[in-house]
């Protein structure tokens, strides 16, 4: 009898146990990302999502969308708060793969929320009010209704992203319009719907992924998310500035006269190189509010540097072409025309010696990498200044005898003054 009765209080405690236990929420663990996030879709009729997002703040956000891909999906992105004791939840939108805009929605942030000073974990348990079907229930406001509905209304199953950005410093804002970087991963589940209704909230969620969560593919890993144009990007300039801009430059001062050709021929690749570089740079242009209209220091003095480009290049074919007729007749030094051409190159180059810098601080980098690139710039200087003297020295030492002593001239191979050699010969 005894052993029977203790044998139904067990069961008991074990049935209790179940009823506790179920949590009507889908709690999700991403163990790259050290992030813990939980979904409630409360019954009570209101249409609202409670949230839990919990990361690491060594990511400059954290952030949940309600969709398979950015475009007119519902994203709250959480970020320290100016005091570093809380965090700022931030609902945004946009209409592709860019950094969505802050739209005000109805958010409560419940206790639970901080930024843990002692572990560093950002975390914000909340209520999106009256989020899930955004674009059926707000007909009337035309940026809200042409959004996806989060929540699917006839479906089983709801998409579910996540995404995490780099921090470059210790970002925090009460600002829910802050400016936000680009992810560094991303990825995405499924969660049940039926089985994330109901009362209860999100619970107490934990670093175990519900039962009922799947993921696209059956893989649960956090991607990588790549930035191919920006790195193009960066890597062309850089070489057009440390390699191909000087090699242009003494190939066109020292080698132009006798092989004038040669500096079409390099000229035509560092043209090639700064388009090849500035494309990749426009189309990343369009992915930050800070960049779309172009008007950084970094994009101005940059379309302003190619645009002097474009401009020197016809301008180079002129003077070719006027050195061609005039021959010998012009001036030694090749005219005014000539020396804007090789006066705005060399302009041209230490522009983008100076746009990159500007760059790698618009795209903050490390401080390490900044000071590479300054090392990189300030080496190429050095490298360079003696073999310019020492080149100009050999040229300006034989330009007298060209003037003086024609017939040498004209006996002598020359070694730099092909055109004067080809105008004399006409005439
Ligand atoms: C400045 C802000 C952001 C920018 C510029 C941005 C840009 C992009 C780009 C270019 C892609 C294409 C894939 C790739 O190249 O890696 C992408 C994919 C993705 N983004 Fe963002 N994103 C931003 C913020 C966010 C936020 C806040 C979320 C919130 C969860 C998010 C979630 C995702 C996901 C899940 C994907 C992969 C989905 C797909 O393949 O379409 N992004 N993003
Ligand atoms: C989140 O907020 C709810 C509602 O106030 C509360 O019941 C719950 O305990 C909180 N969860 C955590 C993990 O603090
Ligand atoms: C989950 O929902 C059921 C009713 O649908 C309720 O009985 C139960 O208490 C809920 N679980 C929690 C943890 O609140
Ligand atoms: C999950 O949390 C428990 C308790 O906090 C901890 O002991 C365990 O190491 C964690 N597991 C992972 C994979 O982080």
């Amino acid at each position: 009898m005894a052993s029977s009765s203790r044998w139904l209080v067990l069961f008991l405690i074990s049935q209790l146990d179940l009823v506790l236990a179920q949590s009507n929420a889908s709690t999700v663990f991403i163990p790259e990302a050290n992030t813990i996030i939980g979904l409630n879709l409360p019954d009570d009729g209101s249409n609202d999502i409670n949230f839990y997002i919990s990361s690491p703040d060594w990511y400059q956000y954290s952030a949940i969308g309600f969709g398979s891909s950015m475009a007119h999906s519902l994203m709250l992105v959480m970020y320290p708060s100016a005091d570093r004791r809380s965090v700022t939840v931030s609902p945004r939108f946009t209409d592709g793969n860019t950094e969505p805009t802050y739209h005000p929605l109805k958010i409560t942030l419940h206790p639970g929320t901080e930024l843990s000073p002692t572990t560093g974990q950002m975390t914000a348990n909340g209520t999106c009010h009256s989020c899930r079907n955004l674009h059926t229930s707000n007909p009337s406001d035309s940026s809200i209704s042409s959004q996806k509905d989060a929540i699917p209304p006839n479906s089983p199953t709801a998409p579910v992203m996540f995404a995490v950005g780099a921090n470059s410093g210790s970002f925090s804002s009460d600002n829910p319009d802050a400016r936000i970087r680009r992810h560094v991963a991303h990825g995405i589940f499924h969660i049940n719907i039926p089985k994330s209704s109901g009362p209860g909230g999100v619970g107490t969620p934990t670093n175990i992924t519900s039962s009922h969560v799947t993921f696209p593919d059956d893989d649960p890993s956090l991607k990588k998310s790549t930035n191919k144009a920006a790195t193009a990007h960066g890597i062309l300039f850089a070489i057009v500035a440390l390699a191909i801009a000087p090699f242009d430059t003494l190939v066109a001062a020292f080698l132009g006269r006798r092989w004038p050709t040669l500096h079409v021929a390099t000229g035509g690749t560092y043209f090639l190189f700064v388009i090849g570089g500035m494309v990749p740079g426009i189309l990343v242009s369009r992915e930050h509010i800070l960049t779309a209209k172009m008007g950084t220091g970094h994009q101005v003095l940059g379309l302003v540097t190619v645009g002097a480009m474009v401009v020197m290049v016809g301008w180079g074919f002129v003077v070719r072409k006027k050195a061609g007729q005039e021959g010998a007749g012009g001036n030694g030094k090749g005219g005014w025309m000539k020396q804007v051409h090789a006066w705005a190159g060399r302009g041209v180059w230490v522009a983008l010696l100076i746009n990159n810098g500007l760059g790698l601080k618009l795209s903050e980098q490390t401080k390490l990498l900044m000071l590479g690139y300054a090392v990189l710039a300030g080496g190429v200087f050095v490298f360079l200044i003696p073999i310019y003297f020492c080149l100009w020295r050999c040229t300006s030492v034989r330009k007298p005898k060209t003037a003086e002593e024609d017939h040498e001239l004209y006996n002598m191979p020359s070694i730099y003054d092909h055109e004067a050699r080809y105008g004399y010969g006409r005439q």
